[in-house]
Protein backbone atom coordinates (compact mmCIF):
# COMPACT_ATOMS: atom_id res chain seq x y z
CA UNK A 1 0.00 0.00 0.00
CA UNK A 2 1.38 3.34 -1.40
CA UNK A 3 0.31 5.80 1.12
CA UNK A 4 -1.36 9.10 -0.29
CA UNK A 5 -2.73 11.18 2.55
CA UNK A 6 -2.43 11.18 6.08
CA UNK A 7 -6.28 11.70 6.64
CA UNK A 8 -6.84 7.92 7.84
CA UNK A 9 -3.82 8.16 10.59
CA UNK A 10 -5.15 6.42 13.88
CA UNK A 11 -5.08 8.39 16.52
CA UNK A 12 -5.46 6.73 19.81
CA UNK A 13 -5.23 9.26 22.90
CA UNK A 14 -3.70 8.85 26.13
CA UNK A 15 -6.60 9.00 28.77
CA UNK A 16 -4.41 11.37 31.17
CA UNK A 17 -1.80 13.71 30.15
CA UNK A 18 1.40 13.74 32.29
CA UNK A 19 2.19 17.30 31.35
CA UNK A 20 1.10 18.28 34.37
CA UNK A 21 4.28 16.29 36.24
CA UNK A 22 6.71 17.59 34.27
CA UNK A 23 9.25 20.58 35.57
CA UNK A 24 9.31 22.61 32.27
CA UNK A 25 12.46 24.61 34.06
CA UNK A 26 14.87 21.80 35.17
CA UNK A 27 15.16 19.87 31.94
CA UNK A 28 17.73 17.20 31.40
CA UNK A 29 17.84 17.12 27.92
CA UNK A 30 16.66 14.64 25.89
CA UNK A 31 14.83 12.49 29.03
CA UNK A 32 11.28 13.11 29.39
CA UNK A 33 8.64 12.76 26.43
CA UNK A 34 5.27 13.73 25.55
CA UNK A 35 2.28 11.71 26.14
CA UNK A 36 2.23 10.62 22.10
CA UNK A 37 4.75 8.96 19.45
CA UNK A 38 4.34 8.24 15.36
CA UNK A 39 4.62 4.41 14.41
CA UNK A 40 4.82 3.11 11.10
CA UNK A 41 5.74 -0.12 9.99
CA UNK A 42 7.15 -1.30 6.74
CA UNK A 43 7.13 -4.53 5.60
CA UNK A 44 5.87 -6.61 2.51
CA UNK A 45 7.92 -4.22 0.81
CA UNK A 46 4.96 -1.44 1.26
CA UNK A 47 5.30 1.25 3.93
CA UNK A 48 1.90 0.60 6.35
CA UNK A 49 -0.30 3.07 7.66
CA UNK A 50 0.87 5.21 10.36
CA UNK A 51 -0.43 5.33 13.83
CA UNK A 52 -0.79 8.51 16.49
CA UNK A 53 -0.14 6.33 20.09
CA UNK A 54 0.60 6.73 23.77
CA UNK A 55 4.27 7.10 24.11
CA UNK A 56 5.21 3.41 25.58
CA UNK A 57 8.04 0.71 25.22
CA UNK A 58 6.79 -1.89 22.47
CA UNK A 59 7.62 -5.75 21.85
CA UNK A 60 10.73 -6.35 19.42
CA UNK A 61 12.07 -9.76 18.59
CA UNK A 62 15.41 -10.19 19.82
CA UNK A 63 16.92 -11.48 16.79
CA UNK A 64 15.87 -7.88 15.04
CA UNK A 65 18.71 -6.62 12.57
CA UNK A 66 18.99 -3.65 14.80
CA UNK A 67 20.31 -5.46 17.69
CA UNK A 68 22.97 -7.31 15.52
CA UNK A 69 24.10 -4.82 12.53
CA UNK A 70 22.88 -1.37 14.07
CA UNK A 71 21.25 -0.87 11.12
CA UNK A 72 19.54 2.68 12.27
CA UNK A 73 19.19 6.05 11.49
CA UNK A 74 17.86 9.18 13.18
CA UNK A 75 16.84 12.68 13.16
CA UNK A 76 17.11 16.05 15.16
CA UNK A 77 14.75 18.65 14.85
CA UNK A 78 12.81 21.24 16.64
CA UNK A 79 9.66 22.90 17.42
CA UNK A 80 9.40 26.34 18.54
CA UNK A 81 6.12 28.48 19.76
CA UNK A 82 5.56 32.04 18.66
CA UNK A 83 3.86 34.93 21.08
CA UNK A 84 0.49 33.96 19.15
CA UNK A 85 0.70 30.26 20.00
CA UNK A 86 1.46 29.06 16.65
CA UNK A 87 4.11 26.60 16.65
CA UNK A 88 6.96 26.45 14.14
CA UNK A 89 9.59 23.92 12.64
CA UNK A 90 12.79 24.71 11.21
CA UNK A 91 13.92 23.43 7.80
CA UNK A 92 12.12 20.59 8.66
CA UNK A 93 12.79 19.74 4.37
CA UNK A 94 16.20 19.79 4.91
CA UNK A 95 15.69 16.99 7.89
CA UNK A 96 13.83 15.18 5.90
CA UNK A 97 16.23 14.79 2.56
CA UNK A 98 18.87 13.88 5.03
CA UNK A 99 16.94 11.18 6.72
CA UNK A 100 16.49 9.62 3.37
CA UNK A 101 19.76 10.12 2.22
CA UNK A 102 21.05 8.37 5.63
CA UNK A 103 18.17 5.20 4.57
CA UNK A 104 19.67 5.07 1.24
CA UNK A 105 23.28 4.26 2.72
CA UNK A 106 22.43 2.15 5.40
CA UNK A 107 20.25 -0.19 2.62
CA UNK A 108 16.72 0.69 4.35
CA UNK A 109 13.76 2.27 2.53
CA UNK A 110 13.10 5.89 1.76
CA UNK A 111 10.20 6.86 4.18
CA UNK A 112 7.66 8.79 2.11
CA UNK A 113 6.65 12.75 2.85
CA UNK A 114 3.68 11.80 4.42
CA UNK A 115 4.31 10.29 6.94
CA UNK A 116 7.57 11.57 7.90
CA UNK A 117 6.15 15.06 7.20
CA UNK A 118 2.57 15.10 7.68
CA UNK A 119 2.81 12.50 10.46
CA UNK A 120 4.99 14.84 12.49
CA UNK A 121 2.68 17.73 11.93
CA UNK A 122 -0.28 15.31 13.21
CA UNK A 123 1.47 14.66 15.97
CA UNK A 124 2.89 18.16 16.88
CA UNK A 125 -0.96 19.00 16.64
CA UNK A 126 -1.93 15.92 19.30
CA UNK A 127 1.04 17.24 21.33
CA UNK A 128 1.16 20.67 20.68
CA UNK A 129 0.82 22.01 24.71
CA UNK A 130 4.51 20.72 25.11
CA UNK A 131 5.76 23.35 22.97
CA UNK A 132 6.17 25.89 25.30
CA UNK A 133 6.22 29.87 25.01
CA UNK A 134 9.08 31.57 25.63
CA UNK A 135 12.79 31.73 23.78
CA UNK A 136 15.12 28.78 25.15
CA UNK A 137 12.13 26.78 25.20
CA UNK A 138 11.58 23.75 22.19
CA UNK A 139 10.30 20.22 21.63
CA UNK A 140 12.90 18.59 20.49
CA UNK A 141 12.18 16.06 17.58
CA UNK A 142 13.36 12.79 17.29
CA UNK A 143 12.04 10.81 13.80
CA UNK A 144 14.41 7.30 13.66
CA UNK A 145 13.95 4.12 11.72
CA UNK A 146 15.17 0.95 13.33
CA UNK A 147 15.56 -2.59 11.37
CA UNK A 148 13.22 -4.77 12.85
CA UNK A 149 13.63 -7.83 10.92
CA UNK A 150 14.04 -11.15 12.62
CA UNK A 151 17.14 -13.02 12.03
CA UNK A 152 20.54 -12.66 12.39
CA UNK A 153 22.34 -13.46 8.80
CA UNK A 154 24.09 -9.97 8.20
CA UNK A 155 21.92 -8.78 5.34
CA UNK A 156 19.66 -5.67 5.33
CA UNK A 157 16.32 -6.42 7.43
CA UNK A 158 13.33 -6.87 5.26
CA UNK A 159 11.35 -5.02 7.99
CA UNK A 160 11.94 -1.50 9.47
CA UNK A 161 9.53 0.67 11.94
CA UNK A 162 9.75 4.24 11.67
CA UNK A 163 9.26 6.50 14.85
CA UNK A 164 8.66 10.15 15.81
CA UNK A 165 9.37 10.81 19.74
CA UNK A 166 9.16 14.59 21.32
CA UNK A 167 11.01 15.73 23.89
CA UNK A 168 10.34 18.72 25.87
CA UNK A 169 14.15 20.85 26.03
CA UNK A 170 16.20 23.80 26.89
CA UNK A 171 19.88 23.48 26.40
CA UNK A 172 21.79 20.34 25.42
CA UNK A 173 24.94 21.86 27.34
CA UNK A 174 24.98 22.47 30.73
CA UNK A 175 28.25 24.98 31.65
CA UNK A 176 31.47 25.15 29.81
CA UNK A 177 32.54 23.12 27.19
CA UNK A 178 36.13 22.50 27.02
CA UNK A 179 37.49 20.21 23.36
CA UNK A 180 40.05 17.53 23.19
CA UNK A 181 41.72 18.06 19.19
CA UNK A 182 41.52 13.76 18.12
CA UNK A 183 45.17 12.95 17.70
CA UNK A 184 44.65 9.19 17.67
CA UNK A 185 40.68 8.00 17.16
CA UNK A 186 38.34 8.95 14.36
CA UNK A 187 34.57 9.09 13.76
CA UNK A 188 34.61 8.62 10.09
CA UNK A 189 36.40 7.24 7.08
CA UNK A 190 35.89 7.95 3.39
CA UNK A 191 33.39 5.75 1.97
CA UNK A 192 32.27 4.85 5.61
CA UNK A 193 28.92 5.94 7.21
CA UNK A 194 30.00 9.74 8.28
CA UNK A 195 28.07 12.02 6.38
CA UNK A 196 25.01 9.59 7.48
CA UNK A 197 23.14 10.24 10.66
CA UNK A 198 23.32 6.37 11.53
CA UNK A 199 23.13 5.57 15.34
CA UNK A 200 26.65 3.64 15.13
CA UNK A 201 28.50 7.05 14.21
CA UNK A 202 27.38 8.34 17.78
CA UNK A 203 28.03 5.07 19.91
CA UNK A 204 31.52 4.54 18.05
CA UNK A 205 32.01 8.00 19.64
CA UNK A 206 31.08 7.13 23.04
CA UNK A 207 34.38 5.43 24.38
CA UNK A 208 37.16 8.07 23.13
CA UNK A 209 34.43 10.63 24.26
CA UNK A 210 34.31 9.13 27.91
CA UNK A 211 38.33 9.17 27.85
CA UNK A 212 38.10 13.06 26.95
CA UNK A 213 35.55 13.37 29.93
CA UNK A 214 37.50 11.76 32.56
CA UNK A 215 40.28 14.37 31.35
CA UNK A 216 38.13 17.35 31.60
CA UNK A 217 36.61 17.97 28.11
CA UNK A 218 33.19 17.72 27.21
CA UNK A 219 33.76 16.90 23.39
CA UNK A 220 36.65 15.61 20.91
CA UNK A 221 36.74 18.11 17.48
CA UNK A 222 37.42 14.94 15.12
CA UNK A 223 40.39 15.10 12.86
CA UNK A 224 40.40 13.70 9.17
CA UNK A 225 41.17 9.62 9.63
CA UNK A 226 44.15 9.08 7.47
CA UNK A 227 46.57 12.35 8.43
CA UNK A 228 44.65 14.01 11.69
CA UNK A 229 45.74 17.02 10.30
CA UNK A 230 42.36 18.32 9.53
CA UNK A 231 39.43 19.40 11.71
CA UNK A 232 36.24 17.95 11.01
CA UNK A 233 32.85 18.06 13.24
CA UNK A 234 32.38 17.72 16.59
CA UNK A 235 29.73 14.82 16.54
CA UNK A 236 27.05 16.33 18.50
CA UNK A 237 27.58 19.53 15.88
CA UNK A 238 29.79 20.92 13.43
CA UNK A 239 32.23 23.73 14.23
CA UNK A 240 33.20 26.98 13.20
CA UNK A 241 36.68 28.61 13.63
CA UNK A 242 36.90 32.62 13.75
CA UNK A 243 40.87 33.16 12.90
CA UNK A 244 40.36 37.45 13.01
CA UNK A 245 37.34 38.31 11.29
CA UNK A 246 36.72 35.30 9.31
CA UNK A 247 34.58 32.05 9.77
CA UNK A 248 36.10 29.09 9.05
CA UNK A 249 34.73 25.47 8.87
CA UNK A 250 35.12 22.44 7.19
CA UNK A 251 33.01 22.03 3.90
CA UNK A 252 31.28 18.53 3.97
CA UNK A 253 31.84 15.45 3.24
CA UNK A 254 31.54 11.56 2.86
CA UNK A 255 33.25 12.24 6.70
CA UNK A 256 30.82 14.91 7.51
CA UNK A 257 27.38 15.23 8.52
CA UNK A 258 25.77 18.29 6.42
CA UNK A 259 24.17 20.24 8.97
CA UNK A 260 20.90 22.06 9.31
CA UNK A 261 21.91 24.49 11.61
CA UNK A 262 25.65 24.50 10.03
CA UNK A 263 24.52 25.63 6.67
CA UNK A 264 21.86 28.33 7.77
CA UNK A 265 24.57 29.73 10.29
CA UNK A 266 26.82 30.26 7.22
CA UNK A 267 23.72 31.74 4.91
CA UNK A 268 23.45 33.90 8.16
CA UNK A 269 26.76 34.93 8.56
CA UNK A 270 26.59 35.86 4.68
CA UNK A 271 23.75 37.67 5.01
CA UNK A 272 25.57 39.64 8.24
CA UNK A 273 28.68 41.20 5.55
CA UNK A 274 30.75 38.61 8.55
CA UNK A 275 33.84 36.73 6.03
CA UNK A 276 33.00 33.01 5.74
CA UNK A 277 35.34 30.68 4.68
CA UNK A 278 34.46 26.37 4.14
CA UNK A 279 37.47 25.28 3.55
CA UNK A 280 39.51 22.41 5.06
CA UNK A 281 41.33 24.02 8.46
CA UNK A 282 44.16 22.39 9.54
CA UNK A 283 45.31 21.85 13.62
CA UNK A 284 48.36 23.48 12.55
CA UNK A 285 46.72 26.55 11.80
CA UNK A 286 44.46 26.75 14.69
CA UNK A 287 47.38 26.47 16.83
CA UNK A 288 49.78 28.46 15.27
CA UNK A 289 46.02 31.09 15.52
CA UNK A 290 45.71 30.36 19.11
CA UNK A 291 49.63 31.22 19.85
CA UNK A 292 49.66 34.63 17.95
CA UNK A 293 46.42 35.47 19.35
CA UNK A 294 44.25 35.34 15.71
CA UNK A 295 42.01 33.00 17.32
CA UNK A 296 39.13 34.71 18.79
CA UNK A 297 36.11 32.24 18.87
CA UNK A 298 35.44 28.60 18.67
CA UNK A 299 31.62 27.22 18.07
CA UNK A 300 29.49 24.23 17.73
CA UNK A 301 26.25 24.23 15.57
CA UNK A 302 23.76 21.67 15.57
CA UNK A 303 19.93 20.95 16.60
CA UNK A 304 20.41 20.30 19.82
CA UNK A 305 23.19 21.92 20.36
CA UNK A 306 22.11 25.54 19.16
CA UNK A 307 25.16 27.73 18.88
CA UNK A 308 27.65 26.43 21.96
CA UNK A 309 30.61 28.47 22.38
CA UNK A 310 33.93 26.50 23.05
CA UNK A 311 36.00 27.94 25.72
CA UNK A 312 39.37 26.04 25.18
CA UNK A 313 40.65 23.46 23.08
CA UNK A 314 43.77 20.85 23.99
CA UNK A 315 46.10 19.30 21.55
CA UNK A 316 49.24 17.37 22.27
CA UNK A 317 48.76 17.83 25.66
CA UNK A 318 48.59 21.68 25.95
CA UNK A 319 45.61 23.43 26.67
CA UNK A 320 45.12 26.85 24.38
CA UNK A 321 41.91 28.84 26.56
CA UNK A 322 40.30 31.24 23.98
CA UNK A 323 39.61 34.82 25.10
CA UNK A 324 36.13 35.85 26.80
CA UNK A 325 34.73 38.78 23.72
CA UNK A 326 32.46 41.23 24.63
CA UNK A 327 31.00 40.89 21.14
CA UNK A 328 31.35 37.28 19.78
CA UNK A 329 30.02 36.47 16.46
CA UNK A 330 28.56 32.96 18.02
CA UNK A 331 26.15 35.03 20.24
CA UNK A 332 25.59 37.47 17.48
CA UNK A 333 24.33 34.80 15.00
CA UNK A 334 22.88 32.51 17.89
CA UNK A 335 20.53 35.63 19.14
CA UNK A 336 19.90 36.22 14.64
CA UNK A 337 18.86 32.56 14.53
CA UNK A 338 17.22 32.16 17.59
CA UNK A 339 14.61 34.91 16.54
CA UNK A 340 13.62 33.38 13.45
CA UNK A 341 13.01 30.06 14.87
CA UNK A 342 10.74 31.51 17.18
CA UNK A 343 9.09 34.37 14.47
CA UNK A 344 10.81 37.37 16.78
CA UNK A 345 12.53 38.56 13.28
CA UNK A 346 11.20 38.70 9.79
CA UNK A 347 12.33 35.03 8.15
CA UNK A 348 13.75 36.37 4.83
CA UNK A 349 15.12 33.14 4.24
CA UNK A 350 12.06 31.39 4.36
CA UNK A 351 12.92 28.86 7.11
CA UNK A 352 10.25 28.60 9.21
CA UNK A 353 6.67 26.25 8.30
C1 LIG B 1 21.00 17.02 17.10
O1 LIG B 1 21.63 18.06 17.25
O2 LIG B 1 19.79 17.01 16.91
C2 LIG B 1 21.66 15.72 17.13
O3 LIG B 1 21.16 14.82 16.54
C3 LIG B 1 22.87 15.51 17.96
C4 LIG B 1 22.58 14.55 19.06
C5 LIG B 1 23.84 14.05 19.61
C6 LIG B 1 21.74 15.15 20.15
Amino acid sequence: MELKTLNEVEINLVTSSKINQVDFENLTFGNIFTDHMLVCDYKNGAWQMPSIVPYAPFMIDPSAKVFHYGQAIFEGMKAYKDQQDAVWLFRPDENYKRFNKSATRMAMPEVPETVFLGGLKKLLEVDREWVRKGKGNTLYIRPFMIATGHGVIAAPSQEYRFMIILSPAKSYYSGEVKVLIAEHYSRAANGGIGAAKAAGNYSAQFYPTKLANEQGFQQIIWTDDATHTKLEEAGTMNVFFRINDTLLTAPTSERILDGVTRKSVIELAKRENIDVEVRSVLVDELVEAAKNGSLKEIFGAGTAAVINPIVGFSYLGTYYELPKLENAIALEIKEKLTNIQYKLADDTFGWTV
